[in-house]
């Protein structure tokens, strides 16, 4: 096994940001993309050796030939790629990658026990929806028996450089809705007496005011959040909203009755064609912080709330995916499959720039 960090889809919007990161840290590191022509340079700007792959197979065969110390998987949707890059990256080393999508966790958690076997350490989720928002309920929960209800929002706020939102991205929204038990596939979900079953998407509506008294309103959404979030407190019923969750009532009532029509599969791929070259206009964050929030409640009557301030959350989920390599790399993970708190524990958003505010220390 060589001690080198991998970056797949290094050329990408996180992949750069993550490269970067880690080209400042003491580790060989190796970028990997299918675009020769803006991989060179970028791997000659950061010291590191490039290697062109064009799709995630090929990505998976170099990953076999050559062993990587820890693989960071930033290609998404990752659907598509999860299972292929950790199968093949587990054989030799580490697994890490920011997805955040039901099924995609569902997939890679299930490696928890082959990764003991190989005595290797897989992390899936090692971005800002998951990461946020785990590490405030594990914060909120920790030590404490299992809560009976949790919701968590995450709550971006992002900047956007002038360009096309990509296949990637676009692929992982029209994709991502749950290919998972619990509910049909274009439907959220929510965690009820202790199981994924069905959620009306876009539904529960809740309108919050952040620490730094910025209004938003966050609806449920079926991300990867709803499966950590249930797991960091073993509550019987868990919701997860995001900010980003079209809120507006024309969005609620069309948007359920648009989505079914993503079953039909040369439909589905046209619309993630068309998202794919929308043009994302240069703007700026629309608020100073990125929230994880959530609030734990416990069959006795007592509940808790609490935040995770964060710069930007794609700088968050730079920081994130780059420190869980780094830490993977020094040998601080163990044996299985986790999210990122779970393995390293709250401390680490702190570490990548979080600080944790307790709503009774607000009023
Ligand atoms: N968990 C979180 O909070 C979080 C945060 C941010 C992003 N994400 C997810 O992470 C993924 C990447 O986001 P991004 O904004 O960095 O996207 P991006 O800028 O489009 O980057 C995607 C990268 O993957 C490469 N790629 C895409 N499809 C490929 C394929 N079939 N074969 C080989 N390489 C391929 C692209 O190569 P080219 O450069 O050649 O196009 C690019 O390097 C998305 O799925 C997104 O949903 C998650």
């Amino acid at each position: 096994m060589s001690n080198e960090i991998w970056v797949l889809g290094a050329t990408g919007r996180t992949g750069a940001r993550v490269a970067s990161l880690l080209a400042g840290r003491d580790a060989p590191l190796v970028l990997v993309g299918r675009n020769q022509a803006r991989l060179e340079p970028l791997a000659r700007e950061l010291g590191a050796r490039a290697v062109v792959a064009a799709t995630p197979a090929d990505m998976a065969a170099a990953i076999r030939r050559d062993g990587p110390a820890v693989v960071v998987n930033t290609v998404g949707p990752f659907q598509h790629t999860g299972s292929v890059i950790a199968d093949a990256a587990l054989e030799a080393g580490h697994y890490c990658d920011i997805a955040n999508d039901i099924s995609t966790f569902t997939q890679l958690l299930g490696r928890d026990e082959a990764a003991r076997r190989l005595g290797h350490t897989l992390v899936t989720g090692a971005g800002f929806g998951v990461t946020a928002t785990e590490s405030v309920v594990t914060w909120l929960t920790e030590g404490r028996p299992p809560a009976e209800r949790v919701r968590v929002d995450m709550i971006p706020s992002m900047e956007s450089t002038a360009g096309r939102l990509g296949e990637a991205l676009a692929a992982s929204f029209v994709e991502g809705l749950p290919g998972v038990g619990g509910g049909g596939r274009f439907q959220s979900r929510r965690i009820t007496d202790g199981r994924l079953a069905r959620a009306r998407i876009l539904s529960r509506p809740l309108q919050l005011t952040t620490p730094d008294g910025d209004a938003v309103t966050t609806a449920l959404m079926p991300l990867g959040e709803l499966l950590a979030a249930h797991n960091a407190s073993r509550a019987r019923f868990v919701d997860t909203a995001s900010s980003e969750a079209p809120s507006g009532r024309a969005a609620r009532v069309l948007l359920p009755a648009v989505l079914p029509l993503l079953h039909v599969g040369p439909l589905r791929r046209s619309v993630a064609r068309r998202l794919a070259a929308v043009m994302l206009p240069d703007r700026p964050k629309p608020r100073e912080h990125s929230w994880g929030h959530a609030r734990a409640e416990w069959a006795n009557g007592e509940a808790r709330e609490g935040w995770l301030r964060l710069p930007a959350a794609s700088e968050f989920t730079a920081a994130v995916a780059s420190e869980v390599a780094y830490r993977l790399l020094a040998g601080q993970g163990h044996p299985g499959a986790y999210t990122p708190a779970a393995l390293f524990g709250p401390s680490l958003a702190e570490d990548c720039g979080g600080e944790y505010v307790l709503a009774e220390a607000l009023a």
